[in-house]
């Protein structure tokens, strides 16, 4: 004989989408219906399995009194300070054994419980629905003790028929949450796991009459410059728009000449459905999506994406997103030139959708799907390949499509992410293209493109880029015909994305690359008391991906990351070119909707990095793809003998709806001619005294050749020869990448551990030379290097030379001097800035003077790691001293060491010492982003080769 002992949990590992909702429709907030949001505090208790507590708590007049509290919407694990459990992070493995659909025993189950009084004025009219906008992943749901039904599908929303159940005054809401179900096998997408109501529960009135669901179809023939709008309504009503003269039936289509939407020009016209019920708000965008010519076309011109993939994340919240951050995710991205956005790896909170409606932005719209766990077993019972799942994966496509078909942004439907191939996603597929023809459907993991209209890729390198857009990849006959995009690429973790800019050349170059979207938005950082902000591992999880998490162009309270400033000036709208000695500057309008007539153009001169003259630059309102050349005016007379450079600006003419007038949008520089080095002439003599030898104004230590001072600036550690570099998490690269991870083998080959042997020190006629071979312990690799130093009396000058001896099978990571101030706090320099800048990601380095600080010269990477370098100095004052390069060099400042640099593992572990460590390269290895995708390209390769540098110290006090 056998009994329960506990409450039936069987929906928990049932491979079927749940029961009890009603079917998705759009989302939309009402005008005129009243609706009740029931965000806020709810009781909150907390049991270790699914089936631990009886369903009594859903009945009337349970008292929870002594429950705990939580809110709504909201992340239990990120509430109650570590009551409630921790979040996990893995990337694709599942935290809990495979074995669908069983999830583990343990599963924490949040019984949530709201009492809500039904305001006295609430129509009683008509019904009412209940709706779930978010909760991961697996919710069973009460209303006043009678249960509405159960669903999984995280980021989807649910809705219950509730009107027959509502009271008057108080009624109870009971939710019981599991963390685990057969849903999370469908959510396996790289992020935390973090379980919980988190987006809005709100009860919708629905008037008898009202609206139910409705499509909004808007479409814009560009031959004619006519749109024809039909709303397909389940309820009969009228579509009014003012601003067209439109008053028409539902389901009846009207033609009129309109402006269309596009991601530049996103012009909406608003509407109203009135039903018979209710008036539902419409923000109506003209466009039409087409496949043609082997081509995506908005509107008849085809569209170069320059997108980004976006989580949604808070640091505390995780994420549950208020619409301030989801406004400022828009608006930092218009800010930024961005112009699209994949809703990477499930359908956002829909007022993300209308953001982007409103502010311009082209959307992938990427179904709740991701079964990559699989792949560590040869995708063997994989979910979307199984039949038993197709009905969980239709309803997830449908809860997409329904919810979100009205927004004129999304040009893309996304199958999901990672999950294989399957005869679930092309039935997915099949649902999809008969429901909404109107839009493309974009899937990554199917390489033949059974199921899409575009070929996409993530993190394919530059060469194979460049072969696709050769169409020279070969592949199905259906692919060969689809345009290409990436749907990710140039992993922003850490230091980096490097290589974007030759990435945006080959998009430009081929027609058929269409552009791409970085990975990715937001570093996911968890705010922490002791450790800054938290990544995988932090929270003691027995699995884990660390710092894999934090991998976005701004960090986690969203300081925009130097890749974001980057990818700016990678991606911006005009391209400014110009020939500096003949004064003429090159525009071109990179746009593929707008002409330039919104942007107001400035020149500027500059001498030695300082603006002598400036003045407003007439361009001509270019049409997309057009370009014009413009004569700049006289240069400035050239009076300081110092090196002259223009800079041309793209401004916004006046205040838009994402920036304020004079906004930068673009910018070019281009030097009127090449930069004077005046000769130093090596007038003085070492003088060798009572073990210490004078040279001009330095003095230095007989025995060691060590600088000791300079003027009157004492040298804490004197400059020598550095290689080593913090390494990046590019540096460092992914695992799987097993050949070219040059962070591991750096530090195989002891580049962090070079010992100096000093060979000579020669006070000569008119230098002082200090030999010395550098090399790592148990190698024979070296770099001999000999340090010349000589003094035109006022300043002393130091030369290096390098010649590597041995075979070096590895790039240095840098090259250059380090060495160490006693004080040094404010920094000014001529180079590039204002921020940091490598090889590879140097497009945004603006020639000029500038002025920053020590501490600001950092940028706190969520791992610390080589980060700050300014590019091209040309001067550098910092600590008293000045330093002048010849060539230009990089220059680093920080107040610790690269050591300590290397050994942090959060920005907590950084602590501020007694020197300011300053190092002055003459190169860098390039960045990359070889923690997801390529290494940086060979022209960004720093070898070990024979070189010479020299750098001029004198000081400023
Ligand atoms: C991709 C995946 C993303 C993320 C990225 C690496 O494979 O689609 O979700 O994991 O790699 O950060």
């Amino acid at each position: 004989m056998s009994f329960r002992t506990t409450p039936s949990v069987d929906y928990v590992e049932d491979v079927s989408p749940g029961s009890g909702a009603l079917p998705p429709r759009a989302w939309y907030a009402s005008s005129d219906a009243r609706s009740l949001s029931l965000n806020g505090s709810w009781r909150f208790r907390l049991s270790a399995t699914a089936g631990a507590e009886d369903d009594s708590f859903a009945e009337e007049g349970y008292d929870a009194g002594n429950w705990a509290e939580v809110t709504v919407p909201g992340h239990w694990v990120l509430q109650g300070d570590g009551a409630f459990g921790s979040p996990i992070y893995t990337n694709h493995l599942y935290p809990f054994p495979v074995d669908p659909p069983y999830v583990p025993t343990e599963n924490p189950t949040g019984d949530h419980l709201r009492v809500f009084d039904l305001p006295s004025d609430w129509p009683s009219d008509g019904g009412a629905v209940l709706r779930f906008d978010g909760v991961e992943s697996c919710a069973r749901v009460w209303l006043n003790g009678t249960e509405l039904g159960e669903f999984k599908g995280s980021r989807l929303a649910h809705e219950f028929a509730v009107g027959e159940l509502l009271k008057p005054g108080a009624n109870v809401l009971a939710v019981r949450v599991h963390q685990w179900s057969a849903g999370s096998y469908l959510e396996d997408q790289d992020q935390w796991w973090l379980p919980g109501i988190f987006r809005d529960v709100t009860l919708l009135h629905r008037p008898a009459g009202s609206v139910a669901d409705f499509f909004v179809h808007a479409s814009y023939d560009h031959t004619t410059g006519e749109g024809t709008l039909r709303v397909d309504s389940d309820v009969d009503g009228r579509v009014l728009v003012p601003a067209l003269d439109i008053d028409v039936a539902t389901g009846e289509p009207v033609t009129v000449a309109v402006e269309p939407w596009t991601a530049e020009t996103p012009k909406l016209y608003d509407g109203v459905l009135a039903t018979d019920g209710e008036r539902v708000p419409l923000r109506i965008g003209f466009r039409t999506v087409v496949l043609e010519d082997g081509l995506v076309k908005v509107n008849g011109t085809a569209v170069l994406f320059k997108g980004v993939n976006r989580h949604e994340w808070h640091p505390e919240r995780g994420r549950a997103l208020d619409l301030e951050t989801m406004r400022e995710d828009v608006l930092l991205m218009k800010r930024h030139n961005l112009n699209a956005v994949r809703t990477s790896h499930y359908p956002p909170h829909p007022a993300f959708l209308d953001l982007c409606d409103e502010y311009g932005l082209w959307v992938i719209d990427e179904c709740d799907l991701e079964t990559h766990g699989f792949t560590e077993q040869d995708w063997r019972d994989n979910p979307v390949d199984d039949d038993r799942w197709t009905p969980a994966l239709l309803d997830r496509a449908a809860r997409m499509v329904e919810r979100d078909k009205n927004h004129p942004s999304i040009v893309f439907w996304s199958l999901g992410n990672e999950a294989g191939t399957g005869r679930g996603l092309t039935a997915m597929a099949e649902w999809i293209h008969g429901r909404d023809p109107e839009r493309l459907v974009h899937y990554e993991g199917d390489w033949n493109c059974r199921d899409t209209d575009v070929y996409s890729r993530m993190y394919a390198f530059h060469d194979e880029v460049e072969k696709i857009g050769q169409r020279l990849d070969g592949g199905t006959h259906k692919r060969r015909d689809l345009p290409f995009i990436q749907c990710e690429y140039a992993h922003a973790m850490g230091n980096g994305p490097g290589g974007l800019a030759d990435y945006q050349e080959l998009f430009e170059k081929y027609d058929r690359l269409q552009g791409g979207f970085i990975w990715e938005w937001i570093d996911h950082g968890v705010k922490h008391a002791e450790l800054g902000y938290a990544y995988g591992g932090d929270f003691g999880e027995e699995l884990h991906d660390g710092n894999f998490v934090c991998d976005g162009l701004v960090f986690p309270d969203r300081t925009p990351s130097p890749g974001l400033i980057e990818y700016k000036k990678v991606i911006e709208p005009v391209r400014i070119e110009g020939d500096g000695a003949n004064g003429i500057v090159h525009v071109t309008n990179k746009q593929d909707f707008a002409d330039l007539s919104a942007l107001a153009f400035e020149w500027s001169c500059q001498v030695d990095g300082e603006t002598v003259e400036s003045g407003s630059l007439a361009v001509p309102a270019l049409a997309p793809g057009e370009s014009a050349e413009v004569k700049l005016p006289e240069p400035p007379a050239d009076g300081r003998g110092g090196e002259r450079q223009w800079t041309v600006r793209a401004l916004l003419a006046d205040d838009t709806s994402w920036a304020a007038k004079g906004h930068v949008v673009a910018w070019g520089q281009f030097a009127v001619g090449a930069r004077p080095l005046p000769p130093f002439p090596a007038t003085d003599r070492p003088v060798v005294e009572e073990g210490r030898i004078t040279l001009g104004p330095a003095g230095f230590d007989a025995r060691t050749g060590a600088l000791l001072s300079v003027g009157g600036v004492e040298v804490g550690a004197t400059p020598r020869l550095d290689v080593w570099r913090a390494p990046t998490d590019n540096d460092d690269g992914a695992e799987w990448q097993t050949d070219t991870r040059y962070g591991v083998l750096w530090r195989t080959l002891g580049l962090h551990r070079m010992r100096h042997r000093l060979v000579s020190v020669e006070a000569g006629d008119d230098a002082l030379t200090v030999r010395t071979r550098v090399a790592p312990a148990a190698r024979e690799v070296g770099l001999d290097t000999v340090y010349r130093w000589t003094s035109d009396g006022e300043r002393l000058r130091l030369s290096v030379s390098v010649t590597p001896e041995g075979d070096w099978t590895v790039p240095l990571p840098r090259l250059g001097v380090r060495f160490g101030l006693p004080e040094a706090d404010g920094v000014e320099w001529f180079g590039g800035g204002p921020g940091e800048a490598y090889p590879d990601s140097r497009t945004a380095s603006m020639i000029g003077r500038w002025r920053s600080t020590v501490d600001r010269l950092q940028t706190p990477y969520v791992r610390p790691q080589e980060n700050g370098a300014r590019a091209d100095v040309r001067w550098v004052e910092l600590g008293g001293l000045r330093i002048e390069g010849d060539p230009e060099f990089w220059f680093t400042a920080r107040r610790w060491t690269t050591e300590q640099l290397d050994a942090a593992q959060h920005r907590t572990d950084l602590a501020a010492g007694d020197t300011v460590w300053v190092n002055l390269d003459h190169g860098l290895h390039g960045i990359g982003s070889q923690s997801c995708g390529p290494g940086p390209l060979p022209q960004y390769f720093l070898k070990a080769e024979p070189v010479e540098y020299s750098f001029v110290f004198s000081t400023t006090r």
